[in-house]
């Protein structure tokens, strides 16, 4: 660590030239009042220091080098787990711009609120200057962001998440543009004060103003609050940035299906949070599929730009994955398992007695292990209790690079031409297993309204279905109202330039039986609706048409090595009346919720389905 330095604004390394910056890390300075200032050049020699750093402070266990060499566990305040969607604000200037899936409040107010909670918010600490690049360093589609954090854990994951280090300062220049992060976990320390192992505020704030494009973020250490590069800009303040300048940020994961005979599509994939993003991007193609190949070129995230060809590219603006762990496993995804043998920050997951980690859904349970909360826990325990061993949203932070299924484009400055878009929530009724759109209005029809069972990714309730538009509810950062008619805009756009427009698909892998189970076997096995979807853009697969879109037969998906019946196929495709009546009353309720500013064309293509559904 850095000795405390003097005259703040003095001290940027000689290779940080931009004036703004400079200028700007001085009064964050001055106003949160760290004890030092540590220009983080990202460096792996620096990481390992932070890393070793966060162990003698007891933030980190180092992992048995033997099971998990270079690998860390961090364990989190019980009371920071997720993102805090009732604690993130979009200030605008304008309420009606943040729209009515916004918490929204005034600009000045909100400086106003958060001024003195900053002021002398990182005492006793290090502020970390964090700089990134979201996207491949100087690649037209990419931007550049700098994180001020005062958190080491945030530093380290930076470096992972992000092309993260001194290079950026080369593309940054002496006066390029950059989006201003500061980040607090607003627990200043005062002279003699102990630390704790992970230190954050009861308060929290998660500020984005969109029109000068900034982002504050107070109180929390934890994933999308504190890695500001992720959903804070990568989503919100990105979103906005679309929006003007023409282009889409994105809840998707982004990946390449070659087909046997050799052909690649891409596709990226809107699934609201754990729901299963990480784990098609990884997808490994079943017994039966031989010749069929998927690569991942991101799991998360997803910037699309239209191009002078008429199609859509995306890239991946990320350059790790912050995933999902429990649940995670040698049959689900064994793509990721290896990418967790080694390099990888666990973020809540339990310690077993030989130093490795374990999570609900890894396989056998240990006969000990510590519990996240660092309590002891056995199966016992859990079967009495209900303790679990992992929070149910731990996660793993490890490099794109260490996936054995990387697509080899993954980091191409170009991005790759998507040729389908889909759109899956988690759904124990009604929505069926696959649907095609038969134009683009329907499509951003099936997104807009698309619902979902909340997950542990956020706090609060879990298990009641909400409208979760696009899988951005969360993460928009302006008008939802609007944001359909951008998604609209660049149909007609593209449309009229004569290009042939991505398909796209709703999904639901989420289907439960009467046993309360889920039906659909889904992770590989949804290679069999993928090469449906990659056979119908190719005009070699059947559907048949339905009143909200098409749907494979039984006959029309390859059944090669999975014994799954009609029956069964039945119970995740059916359509049935009364609940989709039902559905639509909930569509009826959003576009009410949304009636500022809602595109004509999505009431008259709900309308359209009543029709049909009443005929
Ligand atoms: P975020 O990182 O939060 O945006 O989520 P994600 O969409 O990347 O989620 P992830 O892929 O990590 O999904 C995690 C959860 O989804 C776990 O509970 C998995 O077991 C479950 N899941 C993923 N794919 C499937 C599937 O095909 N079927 C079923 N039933 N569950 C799945
Ligand atoms: C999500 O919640 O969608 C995530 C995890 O991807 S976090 O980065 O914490 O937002
Ligand atoms: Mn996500």
């Amino acid at each position: 660590m850095n000795a405390p330095l003097k005259g703040l604004a003095m001290q940027a390394p000689s290779y940080v030239k931009n004036a703004k910056l400079i200028a700007w890390v001085a009064e964050m300075a001055a106003l949160c009042k760290p004890a030092a200032i540590h220009w983080c050049d990202g460096s792996t020699e620096e990481y390992d220091r932070l890393c070793q750093q966060m162990v003698d402070a007891g933030t980190f266990k180092r992992l048995n080098p033997a099971k998990r060499p270079n690998s860390y566990l961090a364990s989190s305040d019980p009371s920071d787990v997720a993102r805090v969607e009732d604690r993130t604000f979009i200030c605008s200037a304008k309420k009606e711009d943040a729209g009515p899936t916004n918490n929204w409040m005034d600009p000045a107010e909100m400086r106003a609120t958060l001024q003195p909670l900053f002021d002398g918010c990182m005492k006793g600490r290090t502020m970390y200057v964090v700089p990134f690049s979201m996207g491949p360093l100087g690649s037209p589609i990419a931007h550049i962001g700098i994180e001020l954090s005062d958190s080491p854990y945030v530093a380290v994951n930076m470096k992972i998440m992000t092309r993260m280090g001194k290079a950026v300062y080369d593309v940054l220049g002496d006066d390029g543009e950059f989006v201003p992060c500061v980040h607090t976990v607003g627990a200043p320390l005062e002279a003699g004060q102990q630390d704790v192992a992970w230190p954050c505020n009861k308060t929290k704030y998660i500020v984005h103003y969109p029109e000068t494009r900034e982002i504050w973020s107070y109180g929390s250490g934890y994933g999308g609050n504190a890695l500001l590069g992720k959903k804070c800009f990568a989503l919100r303040i990105a979103s906005n940035m679309g929006r003007d300048e023409g282009w889409l940020a994105e809840h998707m994961l982004i990946l390449g299906v070659t087909n046997p005979e050799g052909k690649k599509h891409h596709v990226a994939a809107a699934f609201p949070s754990a729901c299963g993003k990480t784990n098609f991007a990884m997808l490994i193609p079943p017994a039966g599929f031989d010749g069929w190949k998927v690569t991942t070129i991101g799991d998360d995230i997803a910037w699309i730009k239209p191009s002078v060809d008429g199609k859509l590219y995306a890239i991946n603006p990320e350059a790790g994955y912050f995933g999902v762990a429990p649940g995670t496993n040698l049959q689900t995804n064994p793509n990721c398992m290896a990418s967790l043998d080694r390099d990888v920050i666990f973020t809540n997951v339990a310690l077993t007695d030989d130093g490795d980690v374990w999570w609900e859904g890894m396989g056998e349970a240990p006969a000990h292990a510590i519990d996240w909360q660092g309590k002891d826990w056995t199966p016992a325990i859990a079967k009495e209790t209900g303790a679990k061993a992992a929070h149910p949203n731990a996660r793993f932070t490890v490099a794109a690079t260490n996936n054995p299924a990387l697509d080899p484009a993954w980091d191409d400055p170009k991005g790759v031409a998507i040729d389908a878009f889909i759109f899956g929530g988690r759904r124990s009724t009604t929505v069926p297993l696959v649907t095609e759109a038969r134009d683009w209005v329907e499509g951003v029809y099936m997104a807009a309204t698309m619902g979902s069972e909340t997950t542990a990714a956020a706090f609060g309730q879990q298990g009641v279905v909400r409208r979760d538009p696009f899988a951005m509810l969360p993460f928009a950062g302006y008008n939802m109202s609007d944001y359909f008619q951008h998604w609209l805009d660049l149909g007609k756009k593209l449309a009229a330039s004569g290009a042939k427009l991505p398909k796209i698909y709703t999904t639901n892998w989420f289907r439960k039986g009467a046993d309360g189970k889920f039906v659909w076997p889904g992770y590989g096995e949804n290679m069999r609706v993928l090469k449906w979807m990659i056979d119908r853009i190719e005009n070699k697969a059947e559907g048949s048409e339905h009143v909200f879109g098409v749907s494979p037969r039984y006959a029309d998906l390859n059944w090669t090595g999975l014994d799954f019946s009609a029956e069964q196929f039945e119970t995740v495709t059916s359509i049935d009346k009364a609940a989709w009546q039902a559905e639509l009353k909930l569509h009826a309720e959003l576009f009410q919720q949304l009636a500022h500013h809602l595109p004509k064309e999505l009431p008259a293509t709900k309308a359209a389905i009543e029709q049909r559904l009443a005929a």
